[in-house]
């Protein structure tokens, strides 16, 4: 659904209607115990249950796995949608509308929504024509010679669009035909059928509606393949073939295989791999692998053994270790010389294939041999030709052990200290995954820190009192007074909506860290002790710096150093 923004106000006060405990509930059983619920985690496996979830904070953690987040970040990983599907998803189990910023959205919507009618409609028609009519048999005649079955046919809804350009416009309105491109307009203001006898391919989204067709000549005819543009409904950069097919048959699958063509992934699917996609005849992007990476942890590029083939592998690495964080996995298979996985699958029969693709190269040793075969690493010059080459993509890795590991194996390679490391991100990706231990008492401003993110009401109590944090003074004051200034601002009514503020920010990870600290019941009476403590700890520490340069500072400070003394000798 597309449309205007939807307002920030809205989502939080959708996370204040909605309790985050009966939304979790509905799809993993929770138990109570003590002020928490607990299941066993969703988002990995194990025997005794470690996911909890917290009412007031409206905010689960595995305390496993580290998953965690409120309820929009529930919905997210446990249902594989995209925020604003989560959004919507989340105000639907509210029973409330989402609001859009812009006034015409609802018009947009309504517009929108004829749109997905129409296409649904266009593959109607375009299934019935190869049904029965007379130019049909032709359409029928040529998937036979393909090897398709008609359950096979039936499944991806496959089409036959009549040579006559007439037929749509007869039935369907021209505008809504030209938005949709089934129709395209000429430069003398004529339209035409975009798409004339031809096998019909409807692509749909992930949740089923059809967005957009490919269709294939039925003969040796060029173009042999053509695509429906790019519409209000249908971006080729961010939609597969075969998703909504696949997870229809297996939503978890462990793998996936990115193949190029329509008929790759019918055939696979029609002789038993039904875990193929396919990019629709562009690049393989960025959003393409994070939309595939939502549902499996690893994919199989299958690409032809010819020259295009290796091409489009290499045009997809930019891609794919932009995409490459811990837990995803990329695997290369390239086929022989003049066979694409359809030619493939049916001359060596599935297990054939599947032990190919068991034995596919690690994307790991495909990139590294992949260059090695184009320099000398005998010479000194080859070796940094070949660094030059290789740093670029490794530079776009995510911070993960994998890159280190990449890093160190180029090191080997070349045999020089190339550094790819980003230290501010190998920084946050170790603060994520420490795992808290369980009896270090978090130190005084950390704990603090903690209460005001678990209990954000308690940033009135500093309200109450003027707020004085001039003199907070320890390693990161400058991010707890940040922190601080966000609490202030927003007002946030819990966890879980202070959390939105910080989805996609750099302090997220710190955040989510600090919703998850164990602390004990009735901890907010401790607060304002706990921050009296701090802002003498902070008057401390500037007292002890005055005090060490007591001789050589300006006036300004040994005046301030003369009210801090008089401050000490009143305690
Ligand atoms: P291929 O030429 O490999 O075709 O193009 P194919 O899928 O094996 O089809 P058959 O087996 O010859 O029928 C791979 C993909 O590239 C896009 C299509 O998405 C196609 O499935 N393509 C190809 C086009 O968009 N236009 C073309 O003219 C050709
Ligand atoms: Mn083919």
């Amino acid at each position: 659904m597309s449309g205007g923004r939807i307002p920030r106000a809205f989502i939080d006060d959708l996370l204040v209607r909605i309790d985050i405990v009966e939304l979790i509930d509905s799809h993993v059983p929770l138990k109570k115990t003590g002020a928490n619920y607990v299941a066993r985690c969703p988002f990995h496996s194990e025997k005794t249950p470690s996911f909890s979830v917290n009412s007031n904070k409206q905010f689960f953690h595995c305390f496993g796995c580290g998953a965690s987040g409120n309820a929009i970040s529930f919905l997210m990983e446990f249902n594989h949608l995209d925020f604003v599907e989560a959004v919507e998803d989340l105000a639907a189990f509210a029973g409330i509308d989402v609001p859009r910023e812009a006034a015409v959205a609802a018009a947009d919507k309504a517009d929108l929504q004829s749109l997905y009618d129409l296409m649904e409609q266009a593959a109607d028609f375009y299934v019935q024509q190869l049904r029965t009519s007379a130019a049909g048999k032709q359409a029928v005649a040529y998937l036979k010679k393909r090897d398709l079955s008609g359950e096979v046919a039936a499944t991806f809804r496959l089409g036959y669009a009549p040579a006559d350009w007439q037929a749509l416009t007869g039935r369907f309105d021209q505008q809504a035909l030209l938005a949709v491109g089934l129709l395209g307009g000429n430069d003398n203001g004529g339209v035409y059928a975009r798409f004339r006898h031809r096998v019909m391919f409807p692509i749909r989204d992930k949740r089923g509606r059809v967005i957009g067709f490919g269709g294939r000549v039925l003969d040796d005819s060029l173009p042999k393949y053509l695509n429906s543009p790019e519409t209000p409904l249908f971006h080729k950069g961010r939609e597969v073939y075969g998703l909504y097919e696949l997870l229809k048959t297996n939503p978890k699958p462990q793998r996936i295989v990115l193949v190029e063509g329509y008929l790759d992934v019918i055939a696979l699917a029609q002789l038993g791999i039904s875990y193929a996609v396919a990019a629709l005849g562009t690049a393989v992007s960025q959003a393409h692998l994070e939309l595939l990476f939502r549902y499996t942890p690893e994919l199989v590029f299958c690409f032809d053994g010819d020259n295009a083939g290796r091409e489009a592998i290499w045009k997809a690495m930019d891609a794919a270790f932009s995409v490459l964080q811990d837990g995803r996995q990329i695997r290369i298979m390239l086929l022989p010389q003049g066979h694409d996985p359809d030619s493939w699958v049916r001359s060596q029969g599935v297990g054939a294939f599947s032990a190919d693709l068991q034995a596919s190269s690690v994307l790991s040793d495909y990139f590294f041999d992949h260059l090695a075969a184009e320099f000398n690493l005998g010479e000194m010059e080859g070796r940094a030709q070949y660094v030059n080459k290789a740093k670029p993509y490794l530079l776009k890795l995510p911070y993960s052990i994998f890159k280190d590991m990449m890093q160190a194996r180029l090191q080997e390679i070349s045999k020089s200290a190339v550094d790819v490391s980003d230290k501010t991100a190998r920084l946050n990706y170790r603060l994520a995954r420490t795992p808290q231990k369980k009896d270090s008492a978090p130190p005084l401003e950390r704990r603090t820190l903690a209460m005001l993110v678990q209990i954000p009401s308690l940033i009135g109590v500093l309200e109450e009192q003027g707020v004085d944090w001039d003199a907070l003074d320890f390693k990161g004051a400058d991010k707890f007074k940040a922190i601080l200034q966000v609490l202030l601002a927003e007002k946030p009514a819990t966890t879980g909506v202070l959390l939105e503020h910080y989805r996609g920010h750099p302090d997220e990870g710190i955040i989510t860290q600090l919703a998850a600290i164990k602390l004990e019941a009735g901890v907010e009476q401790e607060f304002s002790g706990a921050w009296e403590k701090l802002l003498e700890q902070g008057i401390d520490a500037r007292f002890n710096r005055l005090l060490a340069k007591a001789d050589s500072g300006s006036e300004q400070e040994k005046e301030e150093f003369r009210k801090l003394s008089m401050h000490r000798s009143r305690k």
